[in-house]
């Protein structure tokens, strides 16, 4: 696996990154589906094993997976893998509980708390804010960097990340929030990273980046024969194109394409998807969502950026699916 560096922070992380949402489980939220159905715990265990195993030794999770239950599965393997070998990344900001705000400084500071008792760690290495609602006038935003800032200093994160799923967002509050990583949504349809400003942002500053959902959570694989609904939780039930006969019928069309085309490597789609991700982004690593053994095995062999021919022919070609 190859390694990158991650920015200003100095740390060498494999190109590919696991993601563990799916590892919460299906989950609810009034009437909002934003968990994954099809979820077992020890299938999720063998791939955090298979994962490392590979040399994927950035973990990604958040307090909100499953309500902490990604947390308390990662923390329950230091048994079988060093923790010192993983660079494990959490995050906070989308359960408000009892306050007002999700970023009431009060909910950060706790939050953060549990995240390193269920990880069962003394420090996490980069701990992201999750999103960039930070109330009017952004009032909640200085609030979470102080606490940040003193749990850094008493050695309880190593790192400050900034996530969201708007590339713009991330472009408009990086410069004030001065995260040493950021977290954009990208993936070879939805791609606003570049033509948002984050992309210069990241460069100008020698910042990290993780981007998340590199598949859009398996669509683009071209894996979906027929229009999919998905068990109650299921986040994905909110995503029309799982239930698009067309746009299901030209993904696995760009499916057959590429793996003509890149025949040579052993995961034709994957190292498409997540390759011409890497390409661009010196200082970037992918967040693949890795469910069980055979996903962290097949991401073990990804991590090179593709070359420049094979970016623009792939580029074009799922632009089309778009
Ligand atoms: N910061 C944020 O707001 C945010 C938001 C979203 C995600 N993330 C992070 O980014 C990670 C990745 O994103 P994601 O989970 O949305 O989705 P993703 O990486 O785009 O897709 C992952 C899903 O694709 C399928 N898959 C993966 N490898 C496969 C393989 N080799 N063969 C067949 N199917 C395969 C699996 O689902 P099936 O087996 O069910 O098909 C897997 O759960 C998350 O886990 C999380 O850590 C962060």
């Amino acid at each position: 696996m190859r390694k990158v560096r991650l920015g200003r922070t100095g740390v060498e992380v494999s190109a590919i990154a696991c993601g563990t949402w799916a590892h919460g489980g299906p989950k609810k939220v009034g009437r909002m589906e934003v968990g994954w159905s099809g979820h077992d715990d020890e299938r999720a265990t063998a791939a955090l094993v298979a994962a490392w195993e590979g040399g994927i030794t950035h973990w990604d999770t958040a307090d909100v997976y499953g309500d902490g239950h990604s947390e308390r599965l990662i923390g329950g393997l230091w048994d079988r893998v060093p923790r010192q070998e993983i660079f494990l990344a959490t995050k906070v900001g989308w359960d408000p509980g009892p306050y007002e705000h999700f970023y009431h400084p009060r909910l950060v500071a706790e939050r953060l708390e549990r995240s390193l008792a269920y990880l069962r760690t003394e420090q996490v290495d980069l701990y992201y804010l999750h999103h960039c609602d930070f109330g009017p006038d952004d009032r909640y935003l200085d609030g979470a960097l102080e606490v940040l800032e003193r749990a850094r200093e008493a050695g309880k994160i190593r790192f400050l990340g900034l996530s969201d799923w708007s590339s713009e967002k991330l472009a408009r509050l990086a410069p004030r929030a001065r995260p040493e990583v950021v977290q954009p949504y990208r993936n070879l349809i939805d791609d606003s990273y570049a033509a948002s400003g984050l992309k210069a942002w990241v460069e100008e500053h020698d910042a990290g980046v993780a981007f998340f959902s590199p598949l859009r959570h398996g669509l683009l694989l071209g894996k979906y024969e027929q229009p999919t609904r998905f068990p109650e939780g299921d986040h994905r039930n909110r995503i029309e194109a799982f239930r698009d006969a067309a746009v299901l019928a030209h993904l696995r069309r760009c499916r057959e394409a590429v793996e003509r085309r890149l025949a040579g490597h052993p995961e034709p789609v994957l190292q498409a998807l997540t390759g011409a991700l890497l390409a661009d982004a010196p200082t970037g690593c992918v967040l693949l969502g890795m469910r069980r053994r055979q996903h962290a095995l097949a991401a073990a062999t990804l991590g090179e950026p593709l070359a420049a021919a094979d970016l623009a022919w792939v580029r074009q070609l799922y632009q089309a699916a778009g």
